[in-house]
């Protein structure tokens, strides 16, 4: 039951405006005002409260105010309503006074009980109007006001503990900044938000949500907040194989675009991208020899593989095993005739008879029989090629290349389309580029740097691809599988991941979780909502100089980011980035964040720029951020109607990240706080020996170390 503003006004008054502005009311309060707890609004209720909300009864409904500061001012004159005499002598008398910042306006609805809380303030009230404590139900009005709030993620200590719910579209659906000083409280926010929009969306539907999550997380504290056997999130661990995972994190190399390689293998700008790009085209164009295949890519492969027996025929002159492997080499030649033979009736236009003779003549007469004296066996072997029969061999498949012509394939692949190559392929073909083109100064450092990055095992079992990965295996195991039946949250421990490769990791992890979902668009015509959640985001989302020399892979990175940023929201992709270091963040990406979950901020800085995202008006309640405790935190933007403190839900310790600060007392006098013993020992040896075993070797998987 409603009261009418004018009832309430004169049981729950508290003061009268003295001044008013749009952004700021002052009120002067009443003597008999509470000066530590209200108690006639249904509860005891803190009042003066920085932060707390009161109300202004104005046309047909209530100004809402918050409290932005109080002060006690010292008055010539008592103020006692009803006798002003100011004839007799008064000492001076202490008046309060406190400022209000208009938020919005409160009304009943013709149609119904309760009140409605709605942003903005159409009518101001003037000086002399009466300013009243609202009533417990009107307080949770204020903050429980809004449609579609499925998910109660916490209860707000400003509004009498009224029930903060979200509403899951607006919260993922416009992107979502978790920030915060280490220890407030953000991990256990995100996982939080995870689990009861989960739980939630599985108690409405009766069954398994159709909801899809992709954490990274670069700290490995998610598989502790996502068990595998948790029925509601049945999360899918991915981590770096060290022999005993279940899920092997695999990001294989030919998904990577051109500017991910490009950034990957720093290729300069001016010489080494424009032909890496090219490589890769070629890589995937020649990939395989289907027969559906194009003259022009038959052609093209031919082109491929006389280009590396030539190279590898130059190499052998060089290192002058010609002569010191003379049988070796002569076996090798006659592969090299077998192979042209074969290829002699598929492209009648090109000479290559001319080589297949040059290199039989050349067979022919360095060719000997000999017989094992022991066993009485014969044998082959062959004496060395003179340079005559060399320089021939060389001379007409340079004729054959020529024939070829120069061929860059027209209707070949976009170079960033994901299609299967093998390192060792692009390697290859770099290095057929190079002498066909005739930049090997500029290529040798480029190739020799992929091939060592190849031959790096932390790497190979992340980037190498030997176990067949398929694109669409990939996208069903990572963003997950029809009807979400393969679990909903998919968690990607980067913490193993070796650091020259773990922002392109991220990276295309990121961006392949964008254009399959962009393409998931153009083939249905309806966005697969997802969840994309980046932790740390500050190393991720690092802000950087712009310049087209600046393409490292953090830049590279934060501009996957920033992309999905602007345009995820088309397509369905949802950002929740959680950080501690606000003002390293790139700004494009903060200021497409329509929601700020904001816990403790005490850094200067970080908290200017937290200041700078938000109204002025609003920006009072901001002020609380160095003070929060952790597990609070205020909720604004594009999901909160109006920014709340938010004491977000108990997380149990068995759902938290798994990121507890070190036990030292615990350790130092051998017990925990409830009195369980706890041992360390400082066991070097088992240390020592995992570490030089390499990354495949040891078996821990990170998992049951915390029992
Ligand atoms: N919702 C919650 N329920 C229960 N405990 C919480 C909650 N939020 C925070 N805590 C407590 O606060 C501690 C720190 O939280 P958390 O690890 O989420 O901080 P963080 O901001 O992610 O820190 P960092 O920046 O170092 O990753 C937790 O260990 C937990 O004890
Ligand atoms: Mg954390």
């Amino acid at each position: 039951m409603s009261q009418t503003p004018f009832e309430q006004a004169g049981s729950l008054r508290i003061g009268t405006v003295e001044f008013v502005s749009p952004d700021e009311i002052k009120v002067g309060l009443d003597v008999e005002a509470p000066e530590s707890v209200a108690l006639n609004t249904g509860g005891p209720r803190p009042f003066p409260r920085v932060n707390g909300y009161l109300l202004i009864p104005v046309d047909d409904g209530f100004l809402v105010g918050q409290t932005e500061w109080m002060t006690v001012e010292r008055s010539p004159f008592p103020k006692r309503r009803g006798m002003q005499d100011f004839g007799l002598v008064d000492l001076p008398y202490p008046l309060r006074r406190l400022s209000l910042n208009p938020l919005g306006t409160l009304r009943a609805p013709s149609d119904g009980d309760g009140y409605v809380f709605r942003r903005g303030a159409d009518a101001l009230p003037s000086v002399g109007a009466a300013v009243v404590l609202p009533t417990d139900s009107q307080l949770r009005s204020i903050v429980e006001s809004g449609e579609r709030r499925h998910v109660q993620i916490g209860t707000s200590p400003l509004a009498g503990d009224a029930r903060v719910r979200v509403d899951p579209n607006r919260l993922f659906g416009r992107h979502l900044a978790v920030l915060g000083n280490t220890g407030s409280g953000k991990s256990c926010s995100v996982a939080g938000l995870i689990r009861w929009s989960l739980e939630k969306a599985q108690a409405v539907r009766g069954g398994t949500p159709n909801a899809r999550f992709v954490v990274l997380d670069p700290n490995g504290e998610y598989s502790r907040a996502f068990p595998k056997n948790d029925p509601t999130v049945r999360a899918r661990v991915f981590k770096v194989d060290r022999g005993k995972v279940e899920r092997a994190l695999k990001v294989p190399l030919w998904f990577w675009n051109s500017a991910e390689w490009c950034s990957f293998t720093q290729a300069s700008a001016k010489t080494q991208r424009p032909l890496l790009r090219r490589a890769l085209r070629e890589v995937k164009a020649g990939r395989t020899e289907a027969s559906g295949s194009t003259d022009e890519e038959r052609r093209f492969r031919l082109r491929r593989r006389l280009s590396s027996q030539l190279i590898a025929l130059r190499r052998d002159l060089r290192s002058n095993s010609i002569k010191t492997e003379a049988t070796k080499f002569g076996f090798q030649a006659e592969a090299i005739v077998a192979d042209i033979e074969q290829w002699i009736p598929q492209h009648p236009e090109v000479p290559l008879a001319a080589s297949r003779d040059a290199i039989r003549a050349a067979l022919d007469a360095r060719h000997r029989d000999g017989t094992d004296r022991n066993t009485g066996q014969a044998f082959v072997y062959f004496v060395a090629f003179t340079d005559a029969e060399i320089q021939a061999i060389i001379e007409t498949i340079e004729a054959a290349l020529a024939a070829l012509g120069g061929i860059v394939l027209q209707e070949g692949p976009d170079e960033d389309v994901p299609l299967a190559f093998t390192g060792t392929d692009l390697a290859d073909h770099l290095e057929i580029l190079a002498e066909q083109e005739n930049v090997s100064q500029y290529l040798d450092f480029l190739v020799a740097r992929i091939r060592t990055f190849l031959s790096d095992p932390r790497m190979r079992a992340i980037i190498s691809d030997t176990e067949g990965t398929t694109l669409e295996n990939w996208l069903n195991d990572h963003i997950g599988s029809n009807n979400a039946e393969g679990g909903c949250v998919s968690v990607i421990d980067l913490s193993l991941v070796p650091t020259e490769v773990v922002h392109v990791v991220t990276a295309v992890i990121a961006r392949m979780t964008f254009e399959a979902l962009q393409r998931y668009v153009r083939v249905n015509g309806a966005t697969l909502p997802t969840v994309l959640v980046m932790e740390e985001a500050h190393t991720f989302i690092k802000r950087y100089k712009e310049d087209i020399e600046n393409q490292g892979p953090a830049t590279v990175c934060c501009q996957v980011f920033e992309r999905i940023a602007r345009e995820g929201r088309k397509f369905g992709l949802g950002l929740v980035l959680s950080s501690q270091r606000p003002s390293e963040l790139s700004p494009t990406v903060l200021s497409q964040c329509n929601t700020f979950l904001l816990h403790r901020i005490s850094n200067d800085i970080d908290q200017d720029r937290v200041h700078r995202l938000v109204p002025d008006n609003l920006r009072g309640l901001l002020r609380e951020l160095p003070s929060l405790p952790s597990q609070s935190a205020i909720l604004l933007g594009w999901a909160s109607e109006l920014p709340v403190l938010v004491k977000m839900n108990d997380l149990p310790k068995s759902q938290q990240p798994r990121s507890d600060d070190p036990e030292f007392w615990g350790v130092w006098i051998g017990k925990d706080e409830q009195g369980e013993p706890i041992s360390r020992s400082a066991d070097w040896e088992k240390v020592a020996k995992d570490w030089q075993a390499g990354p495949q070797v040891a078996n821990d998987d990170g998992e049951g170390e915390e029992a």
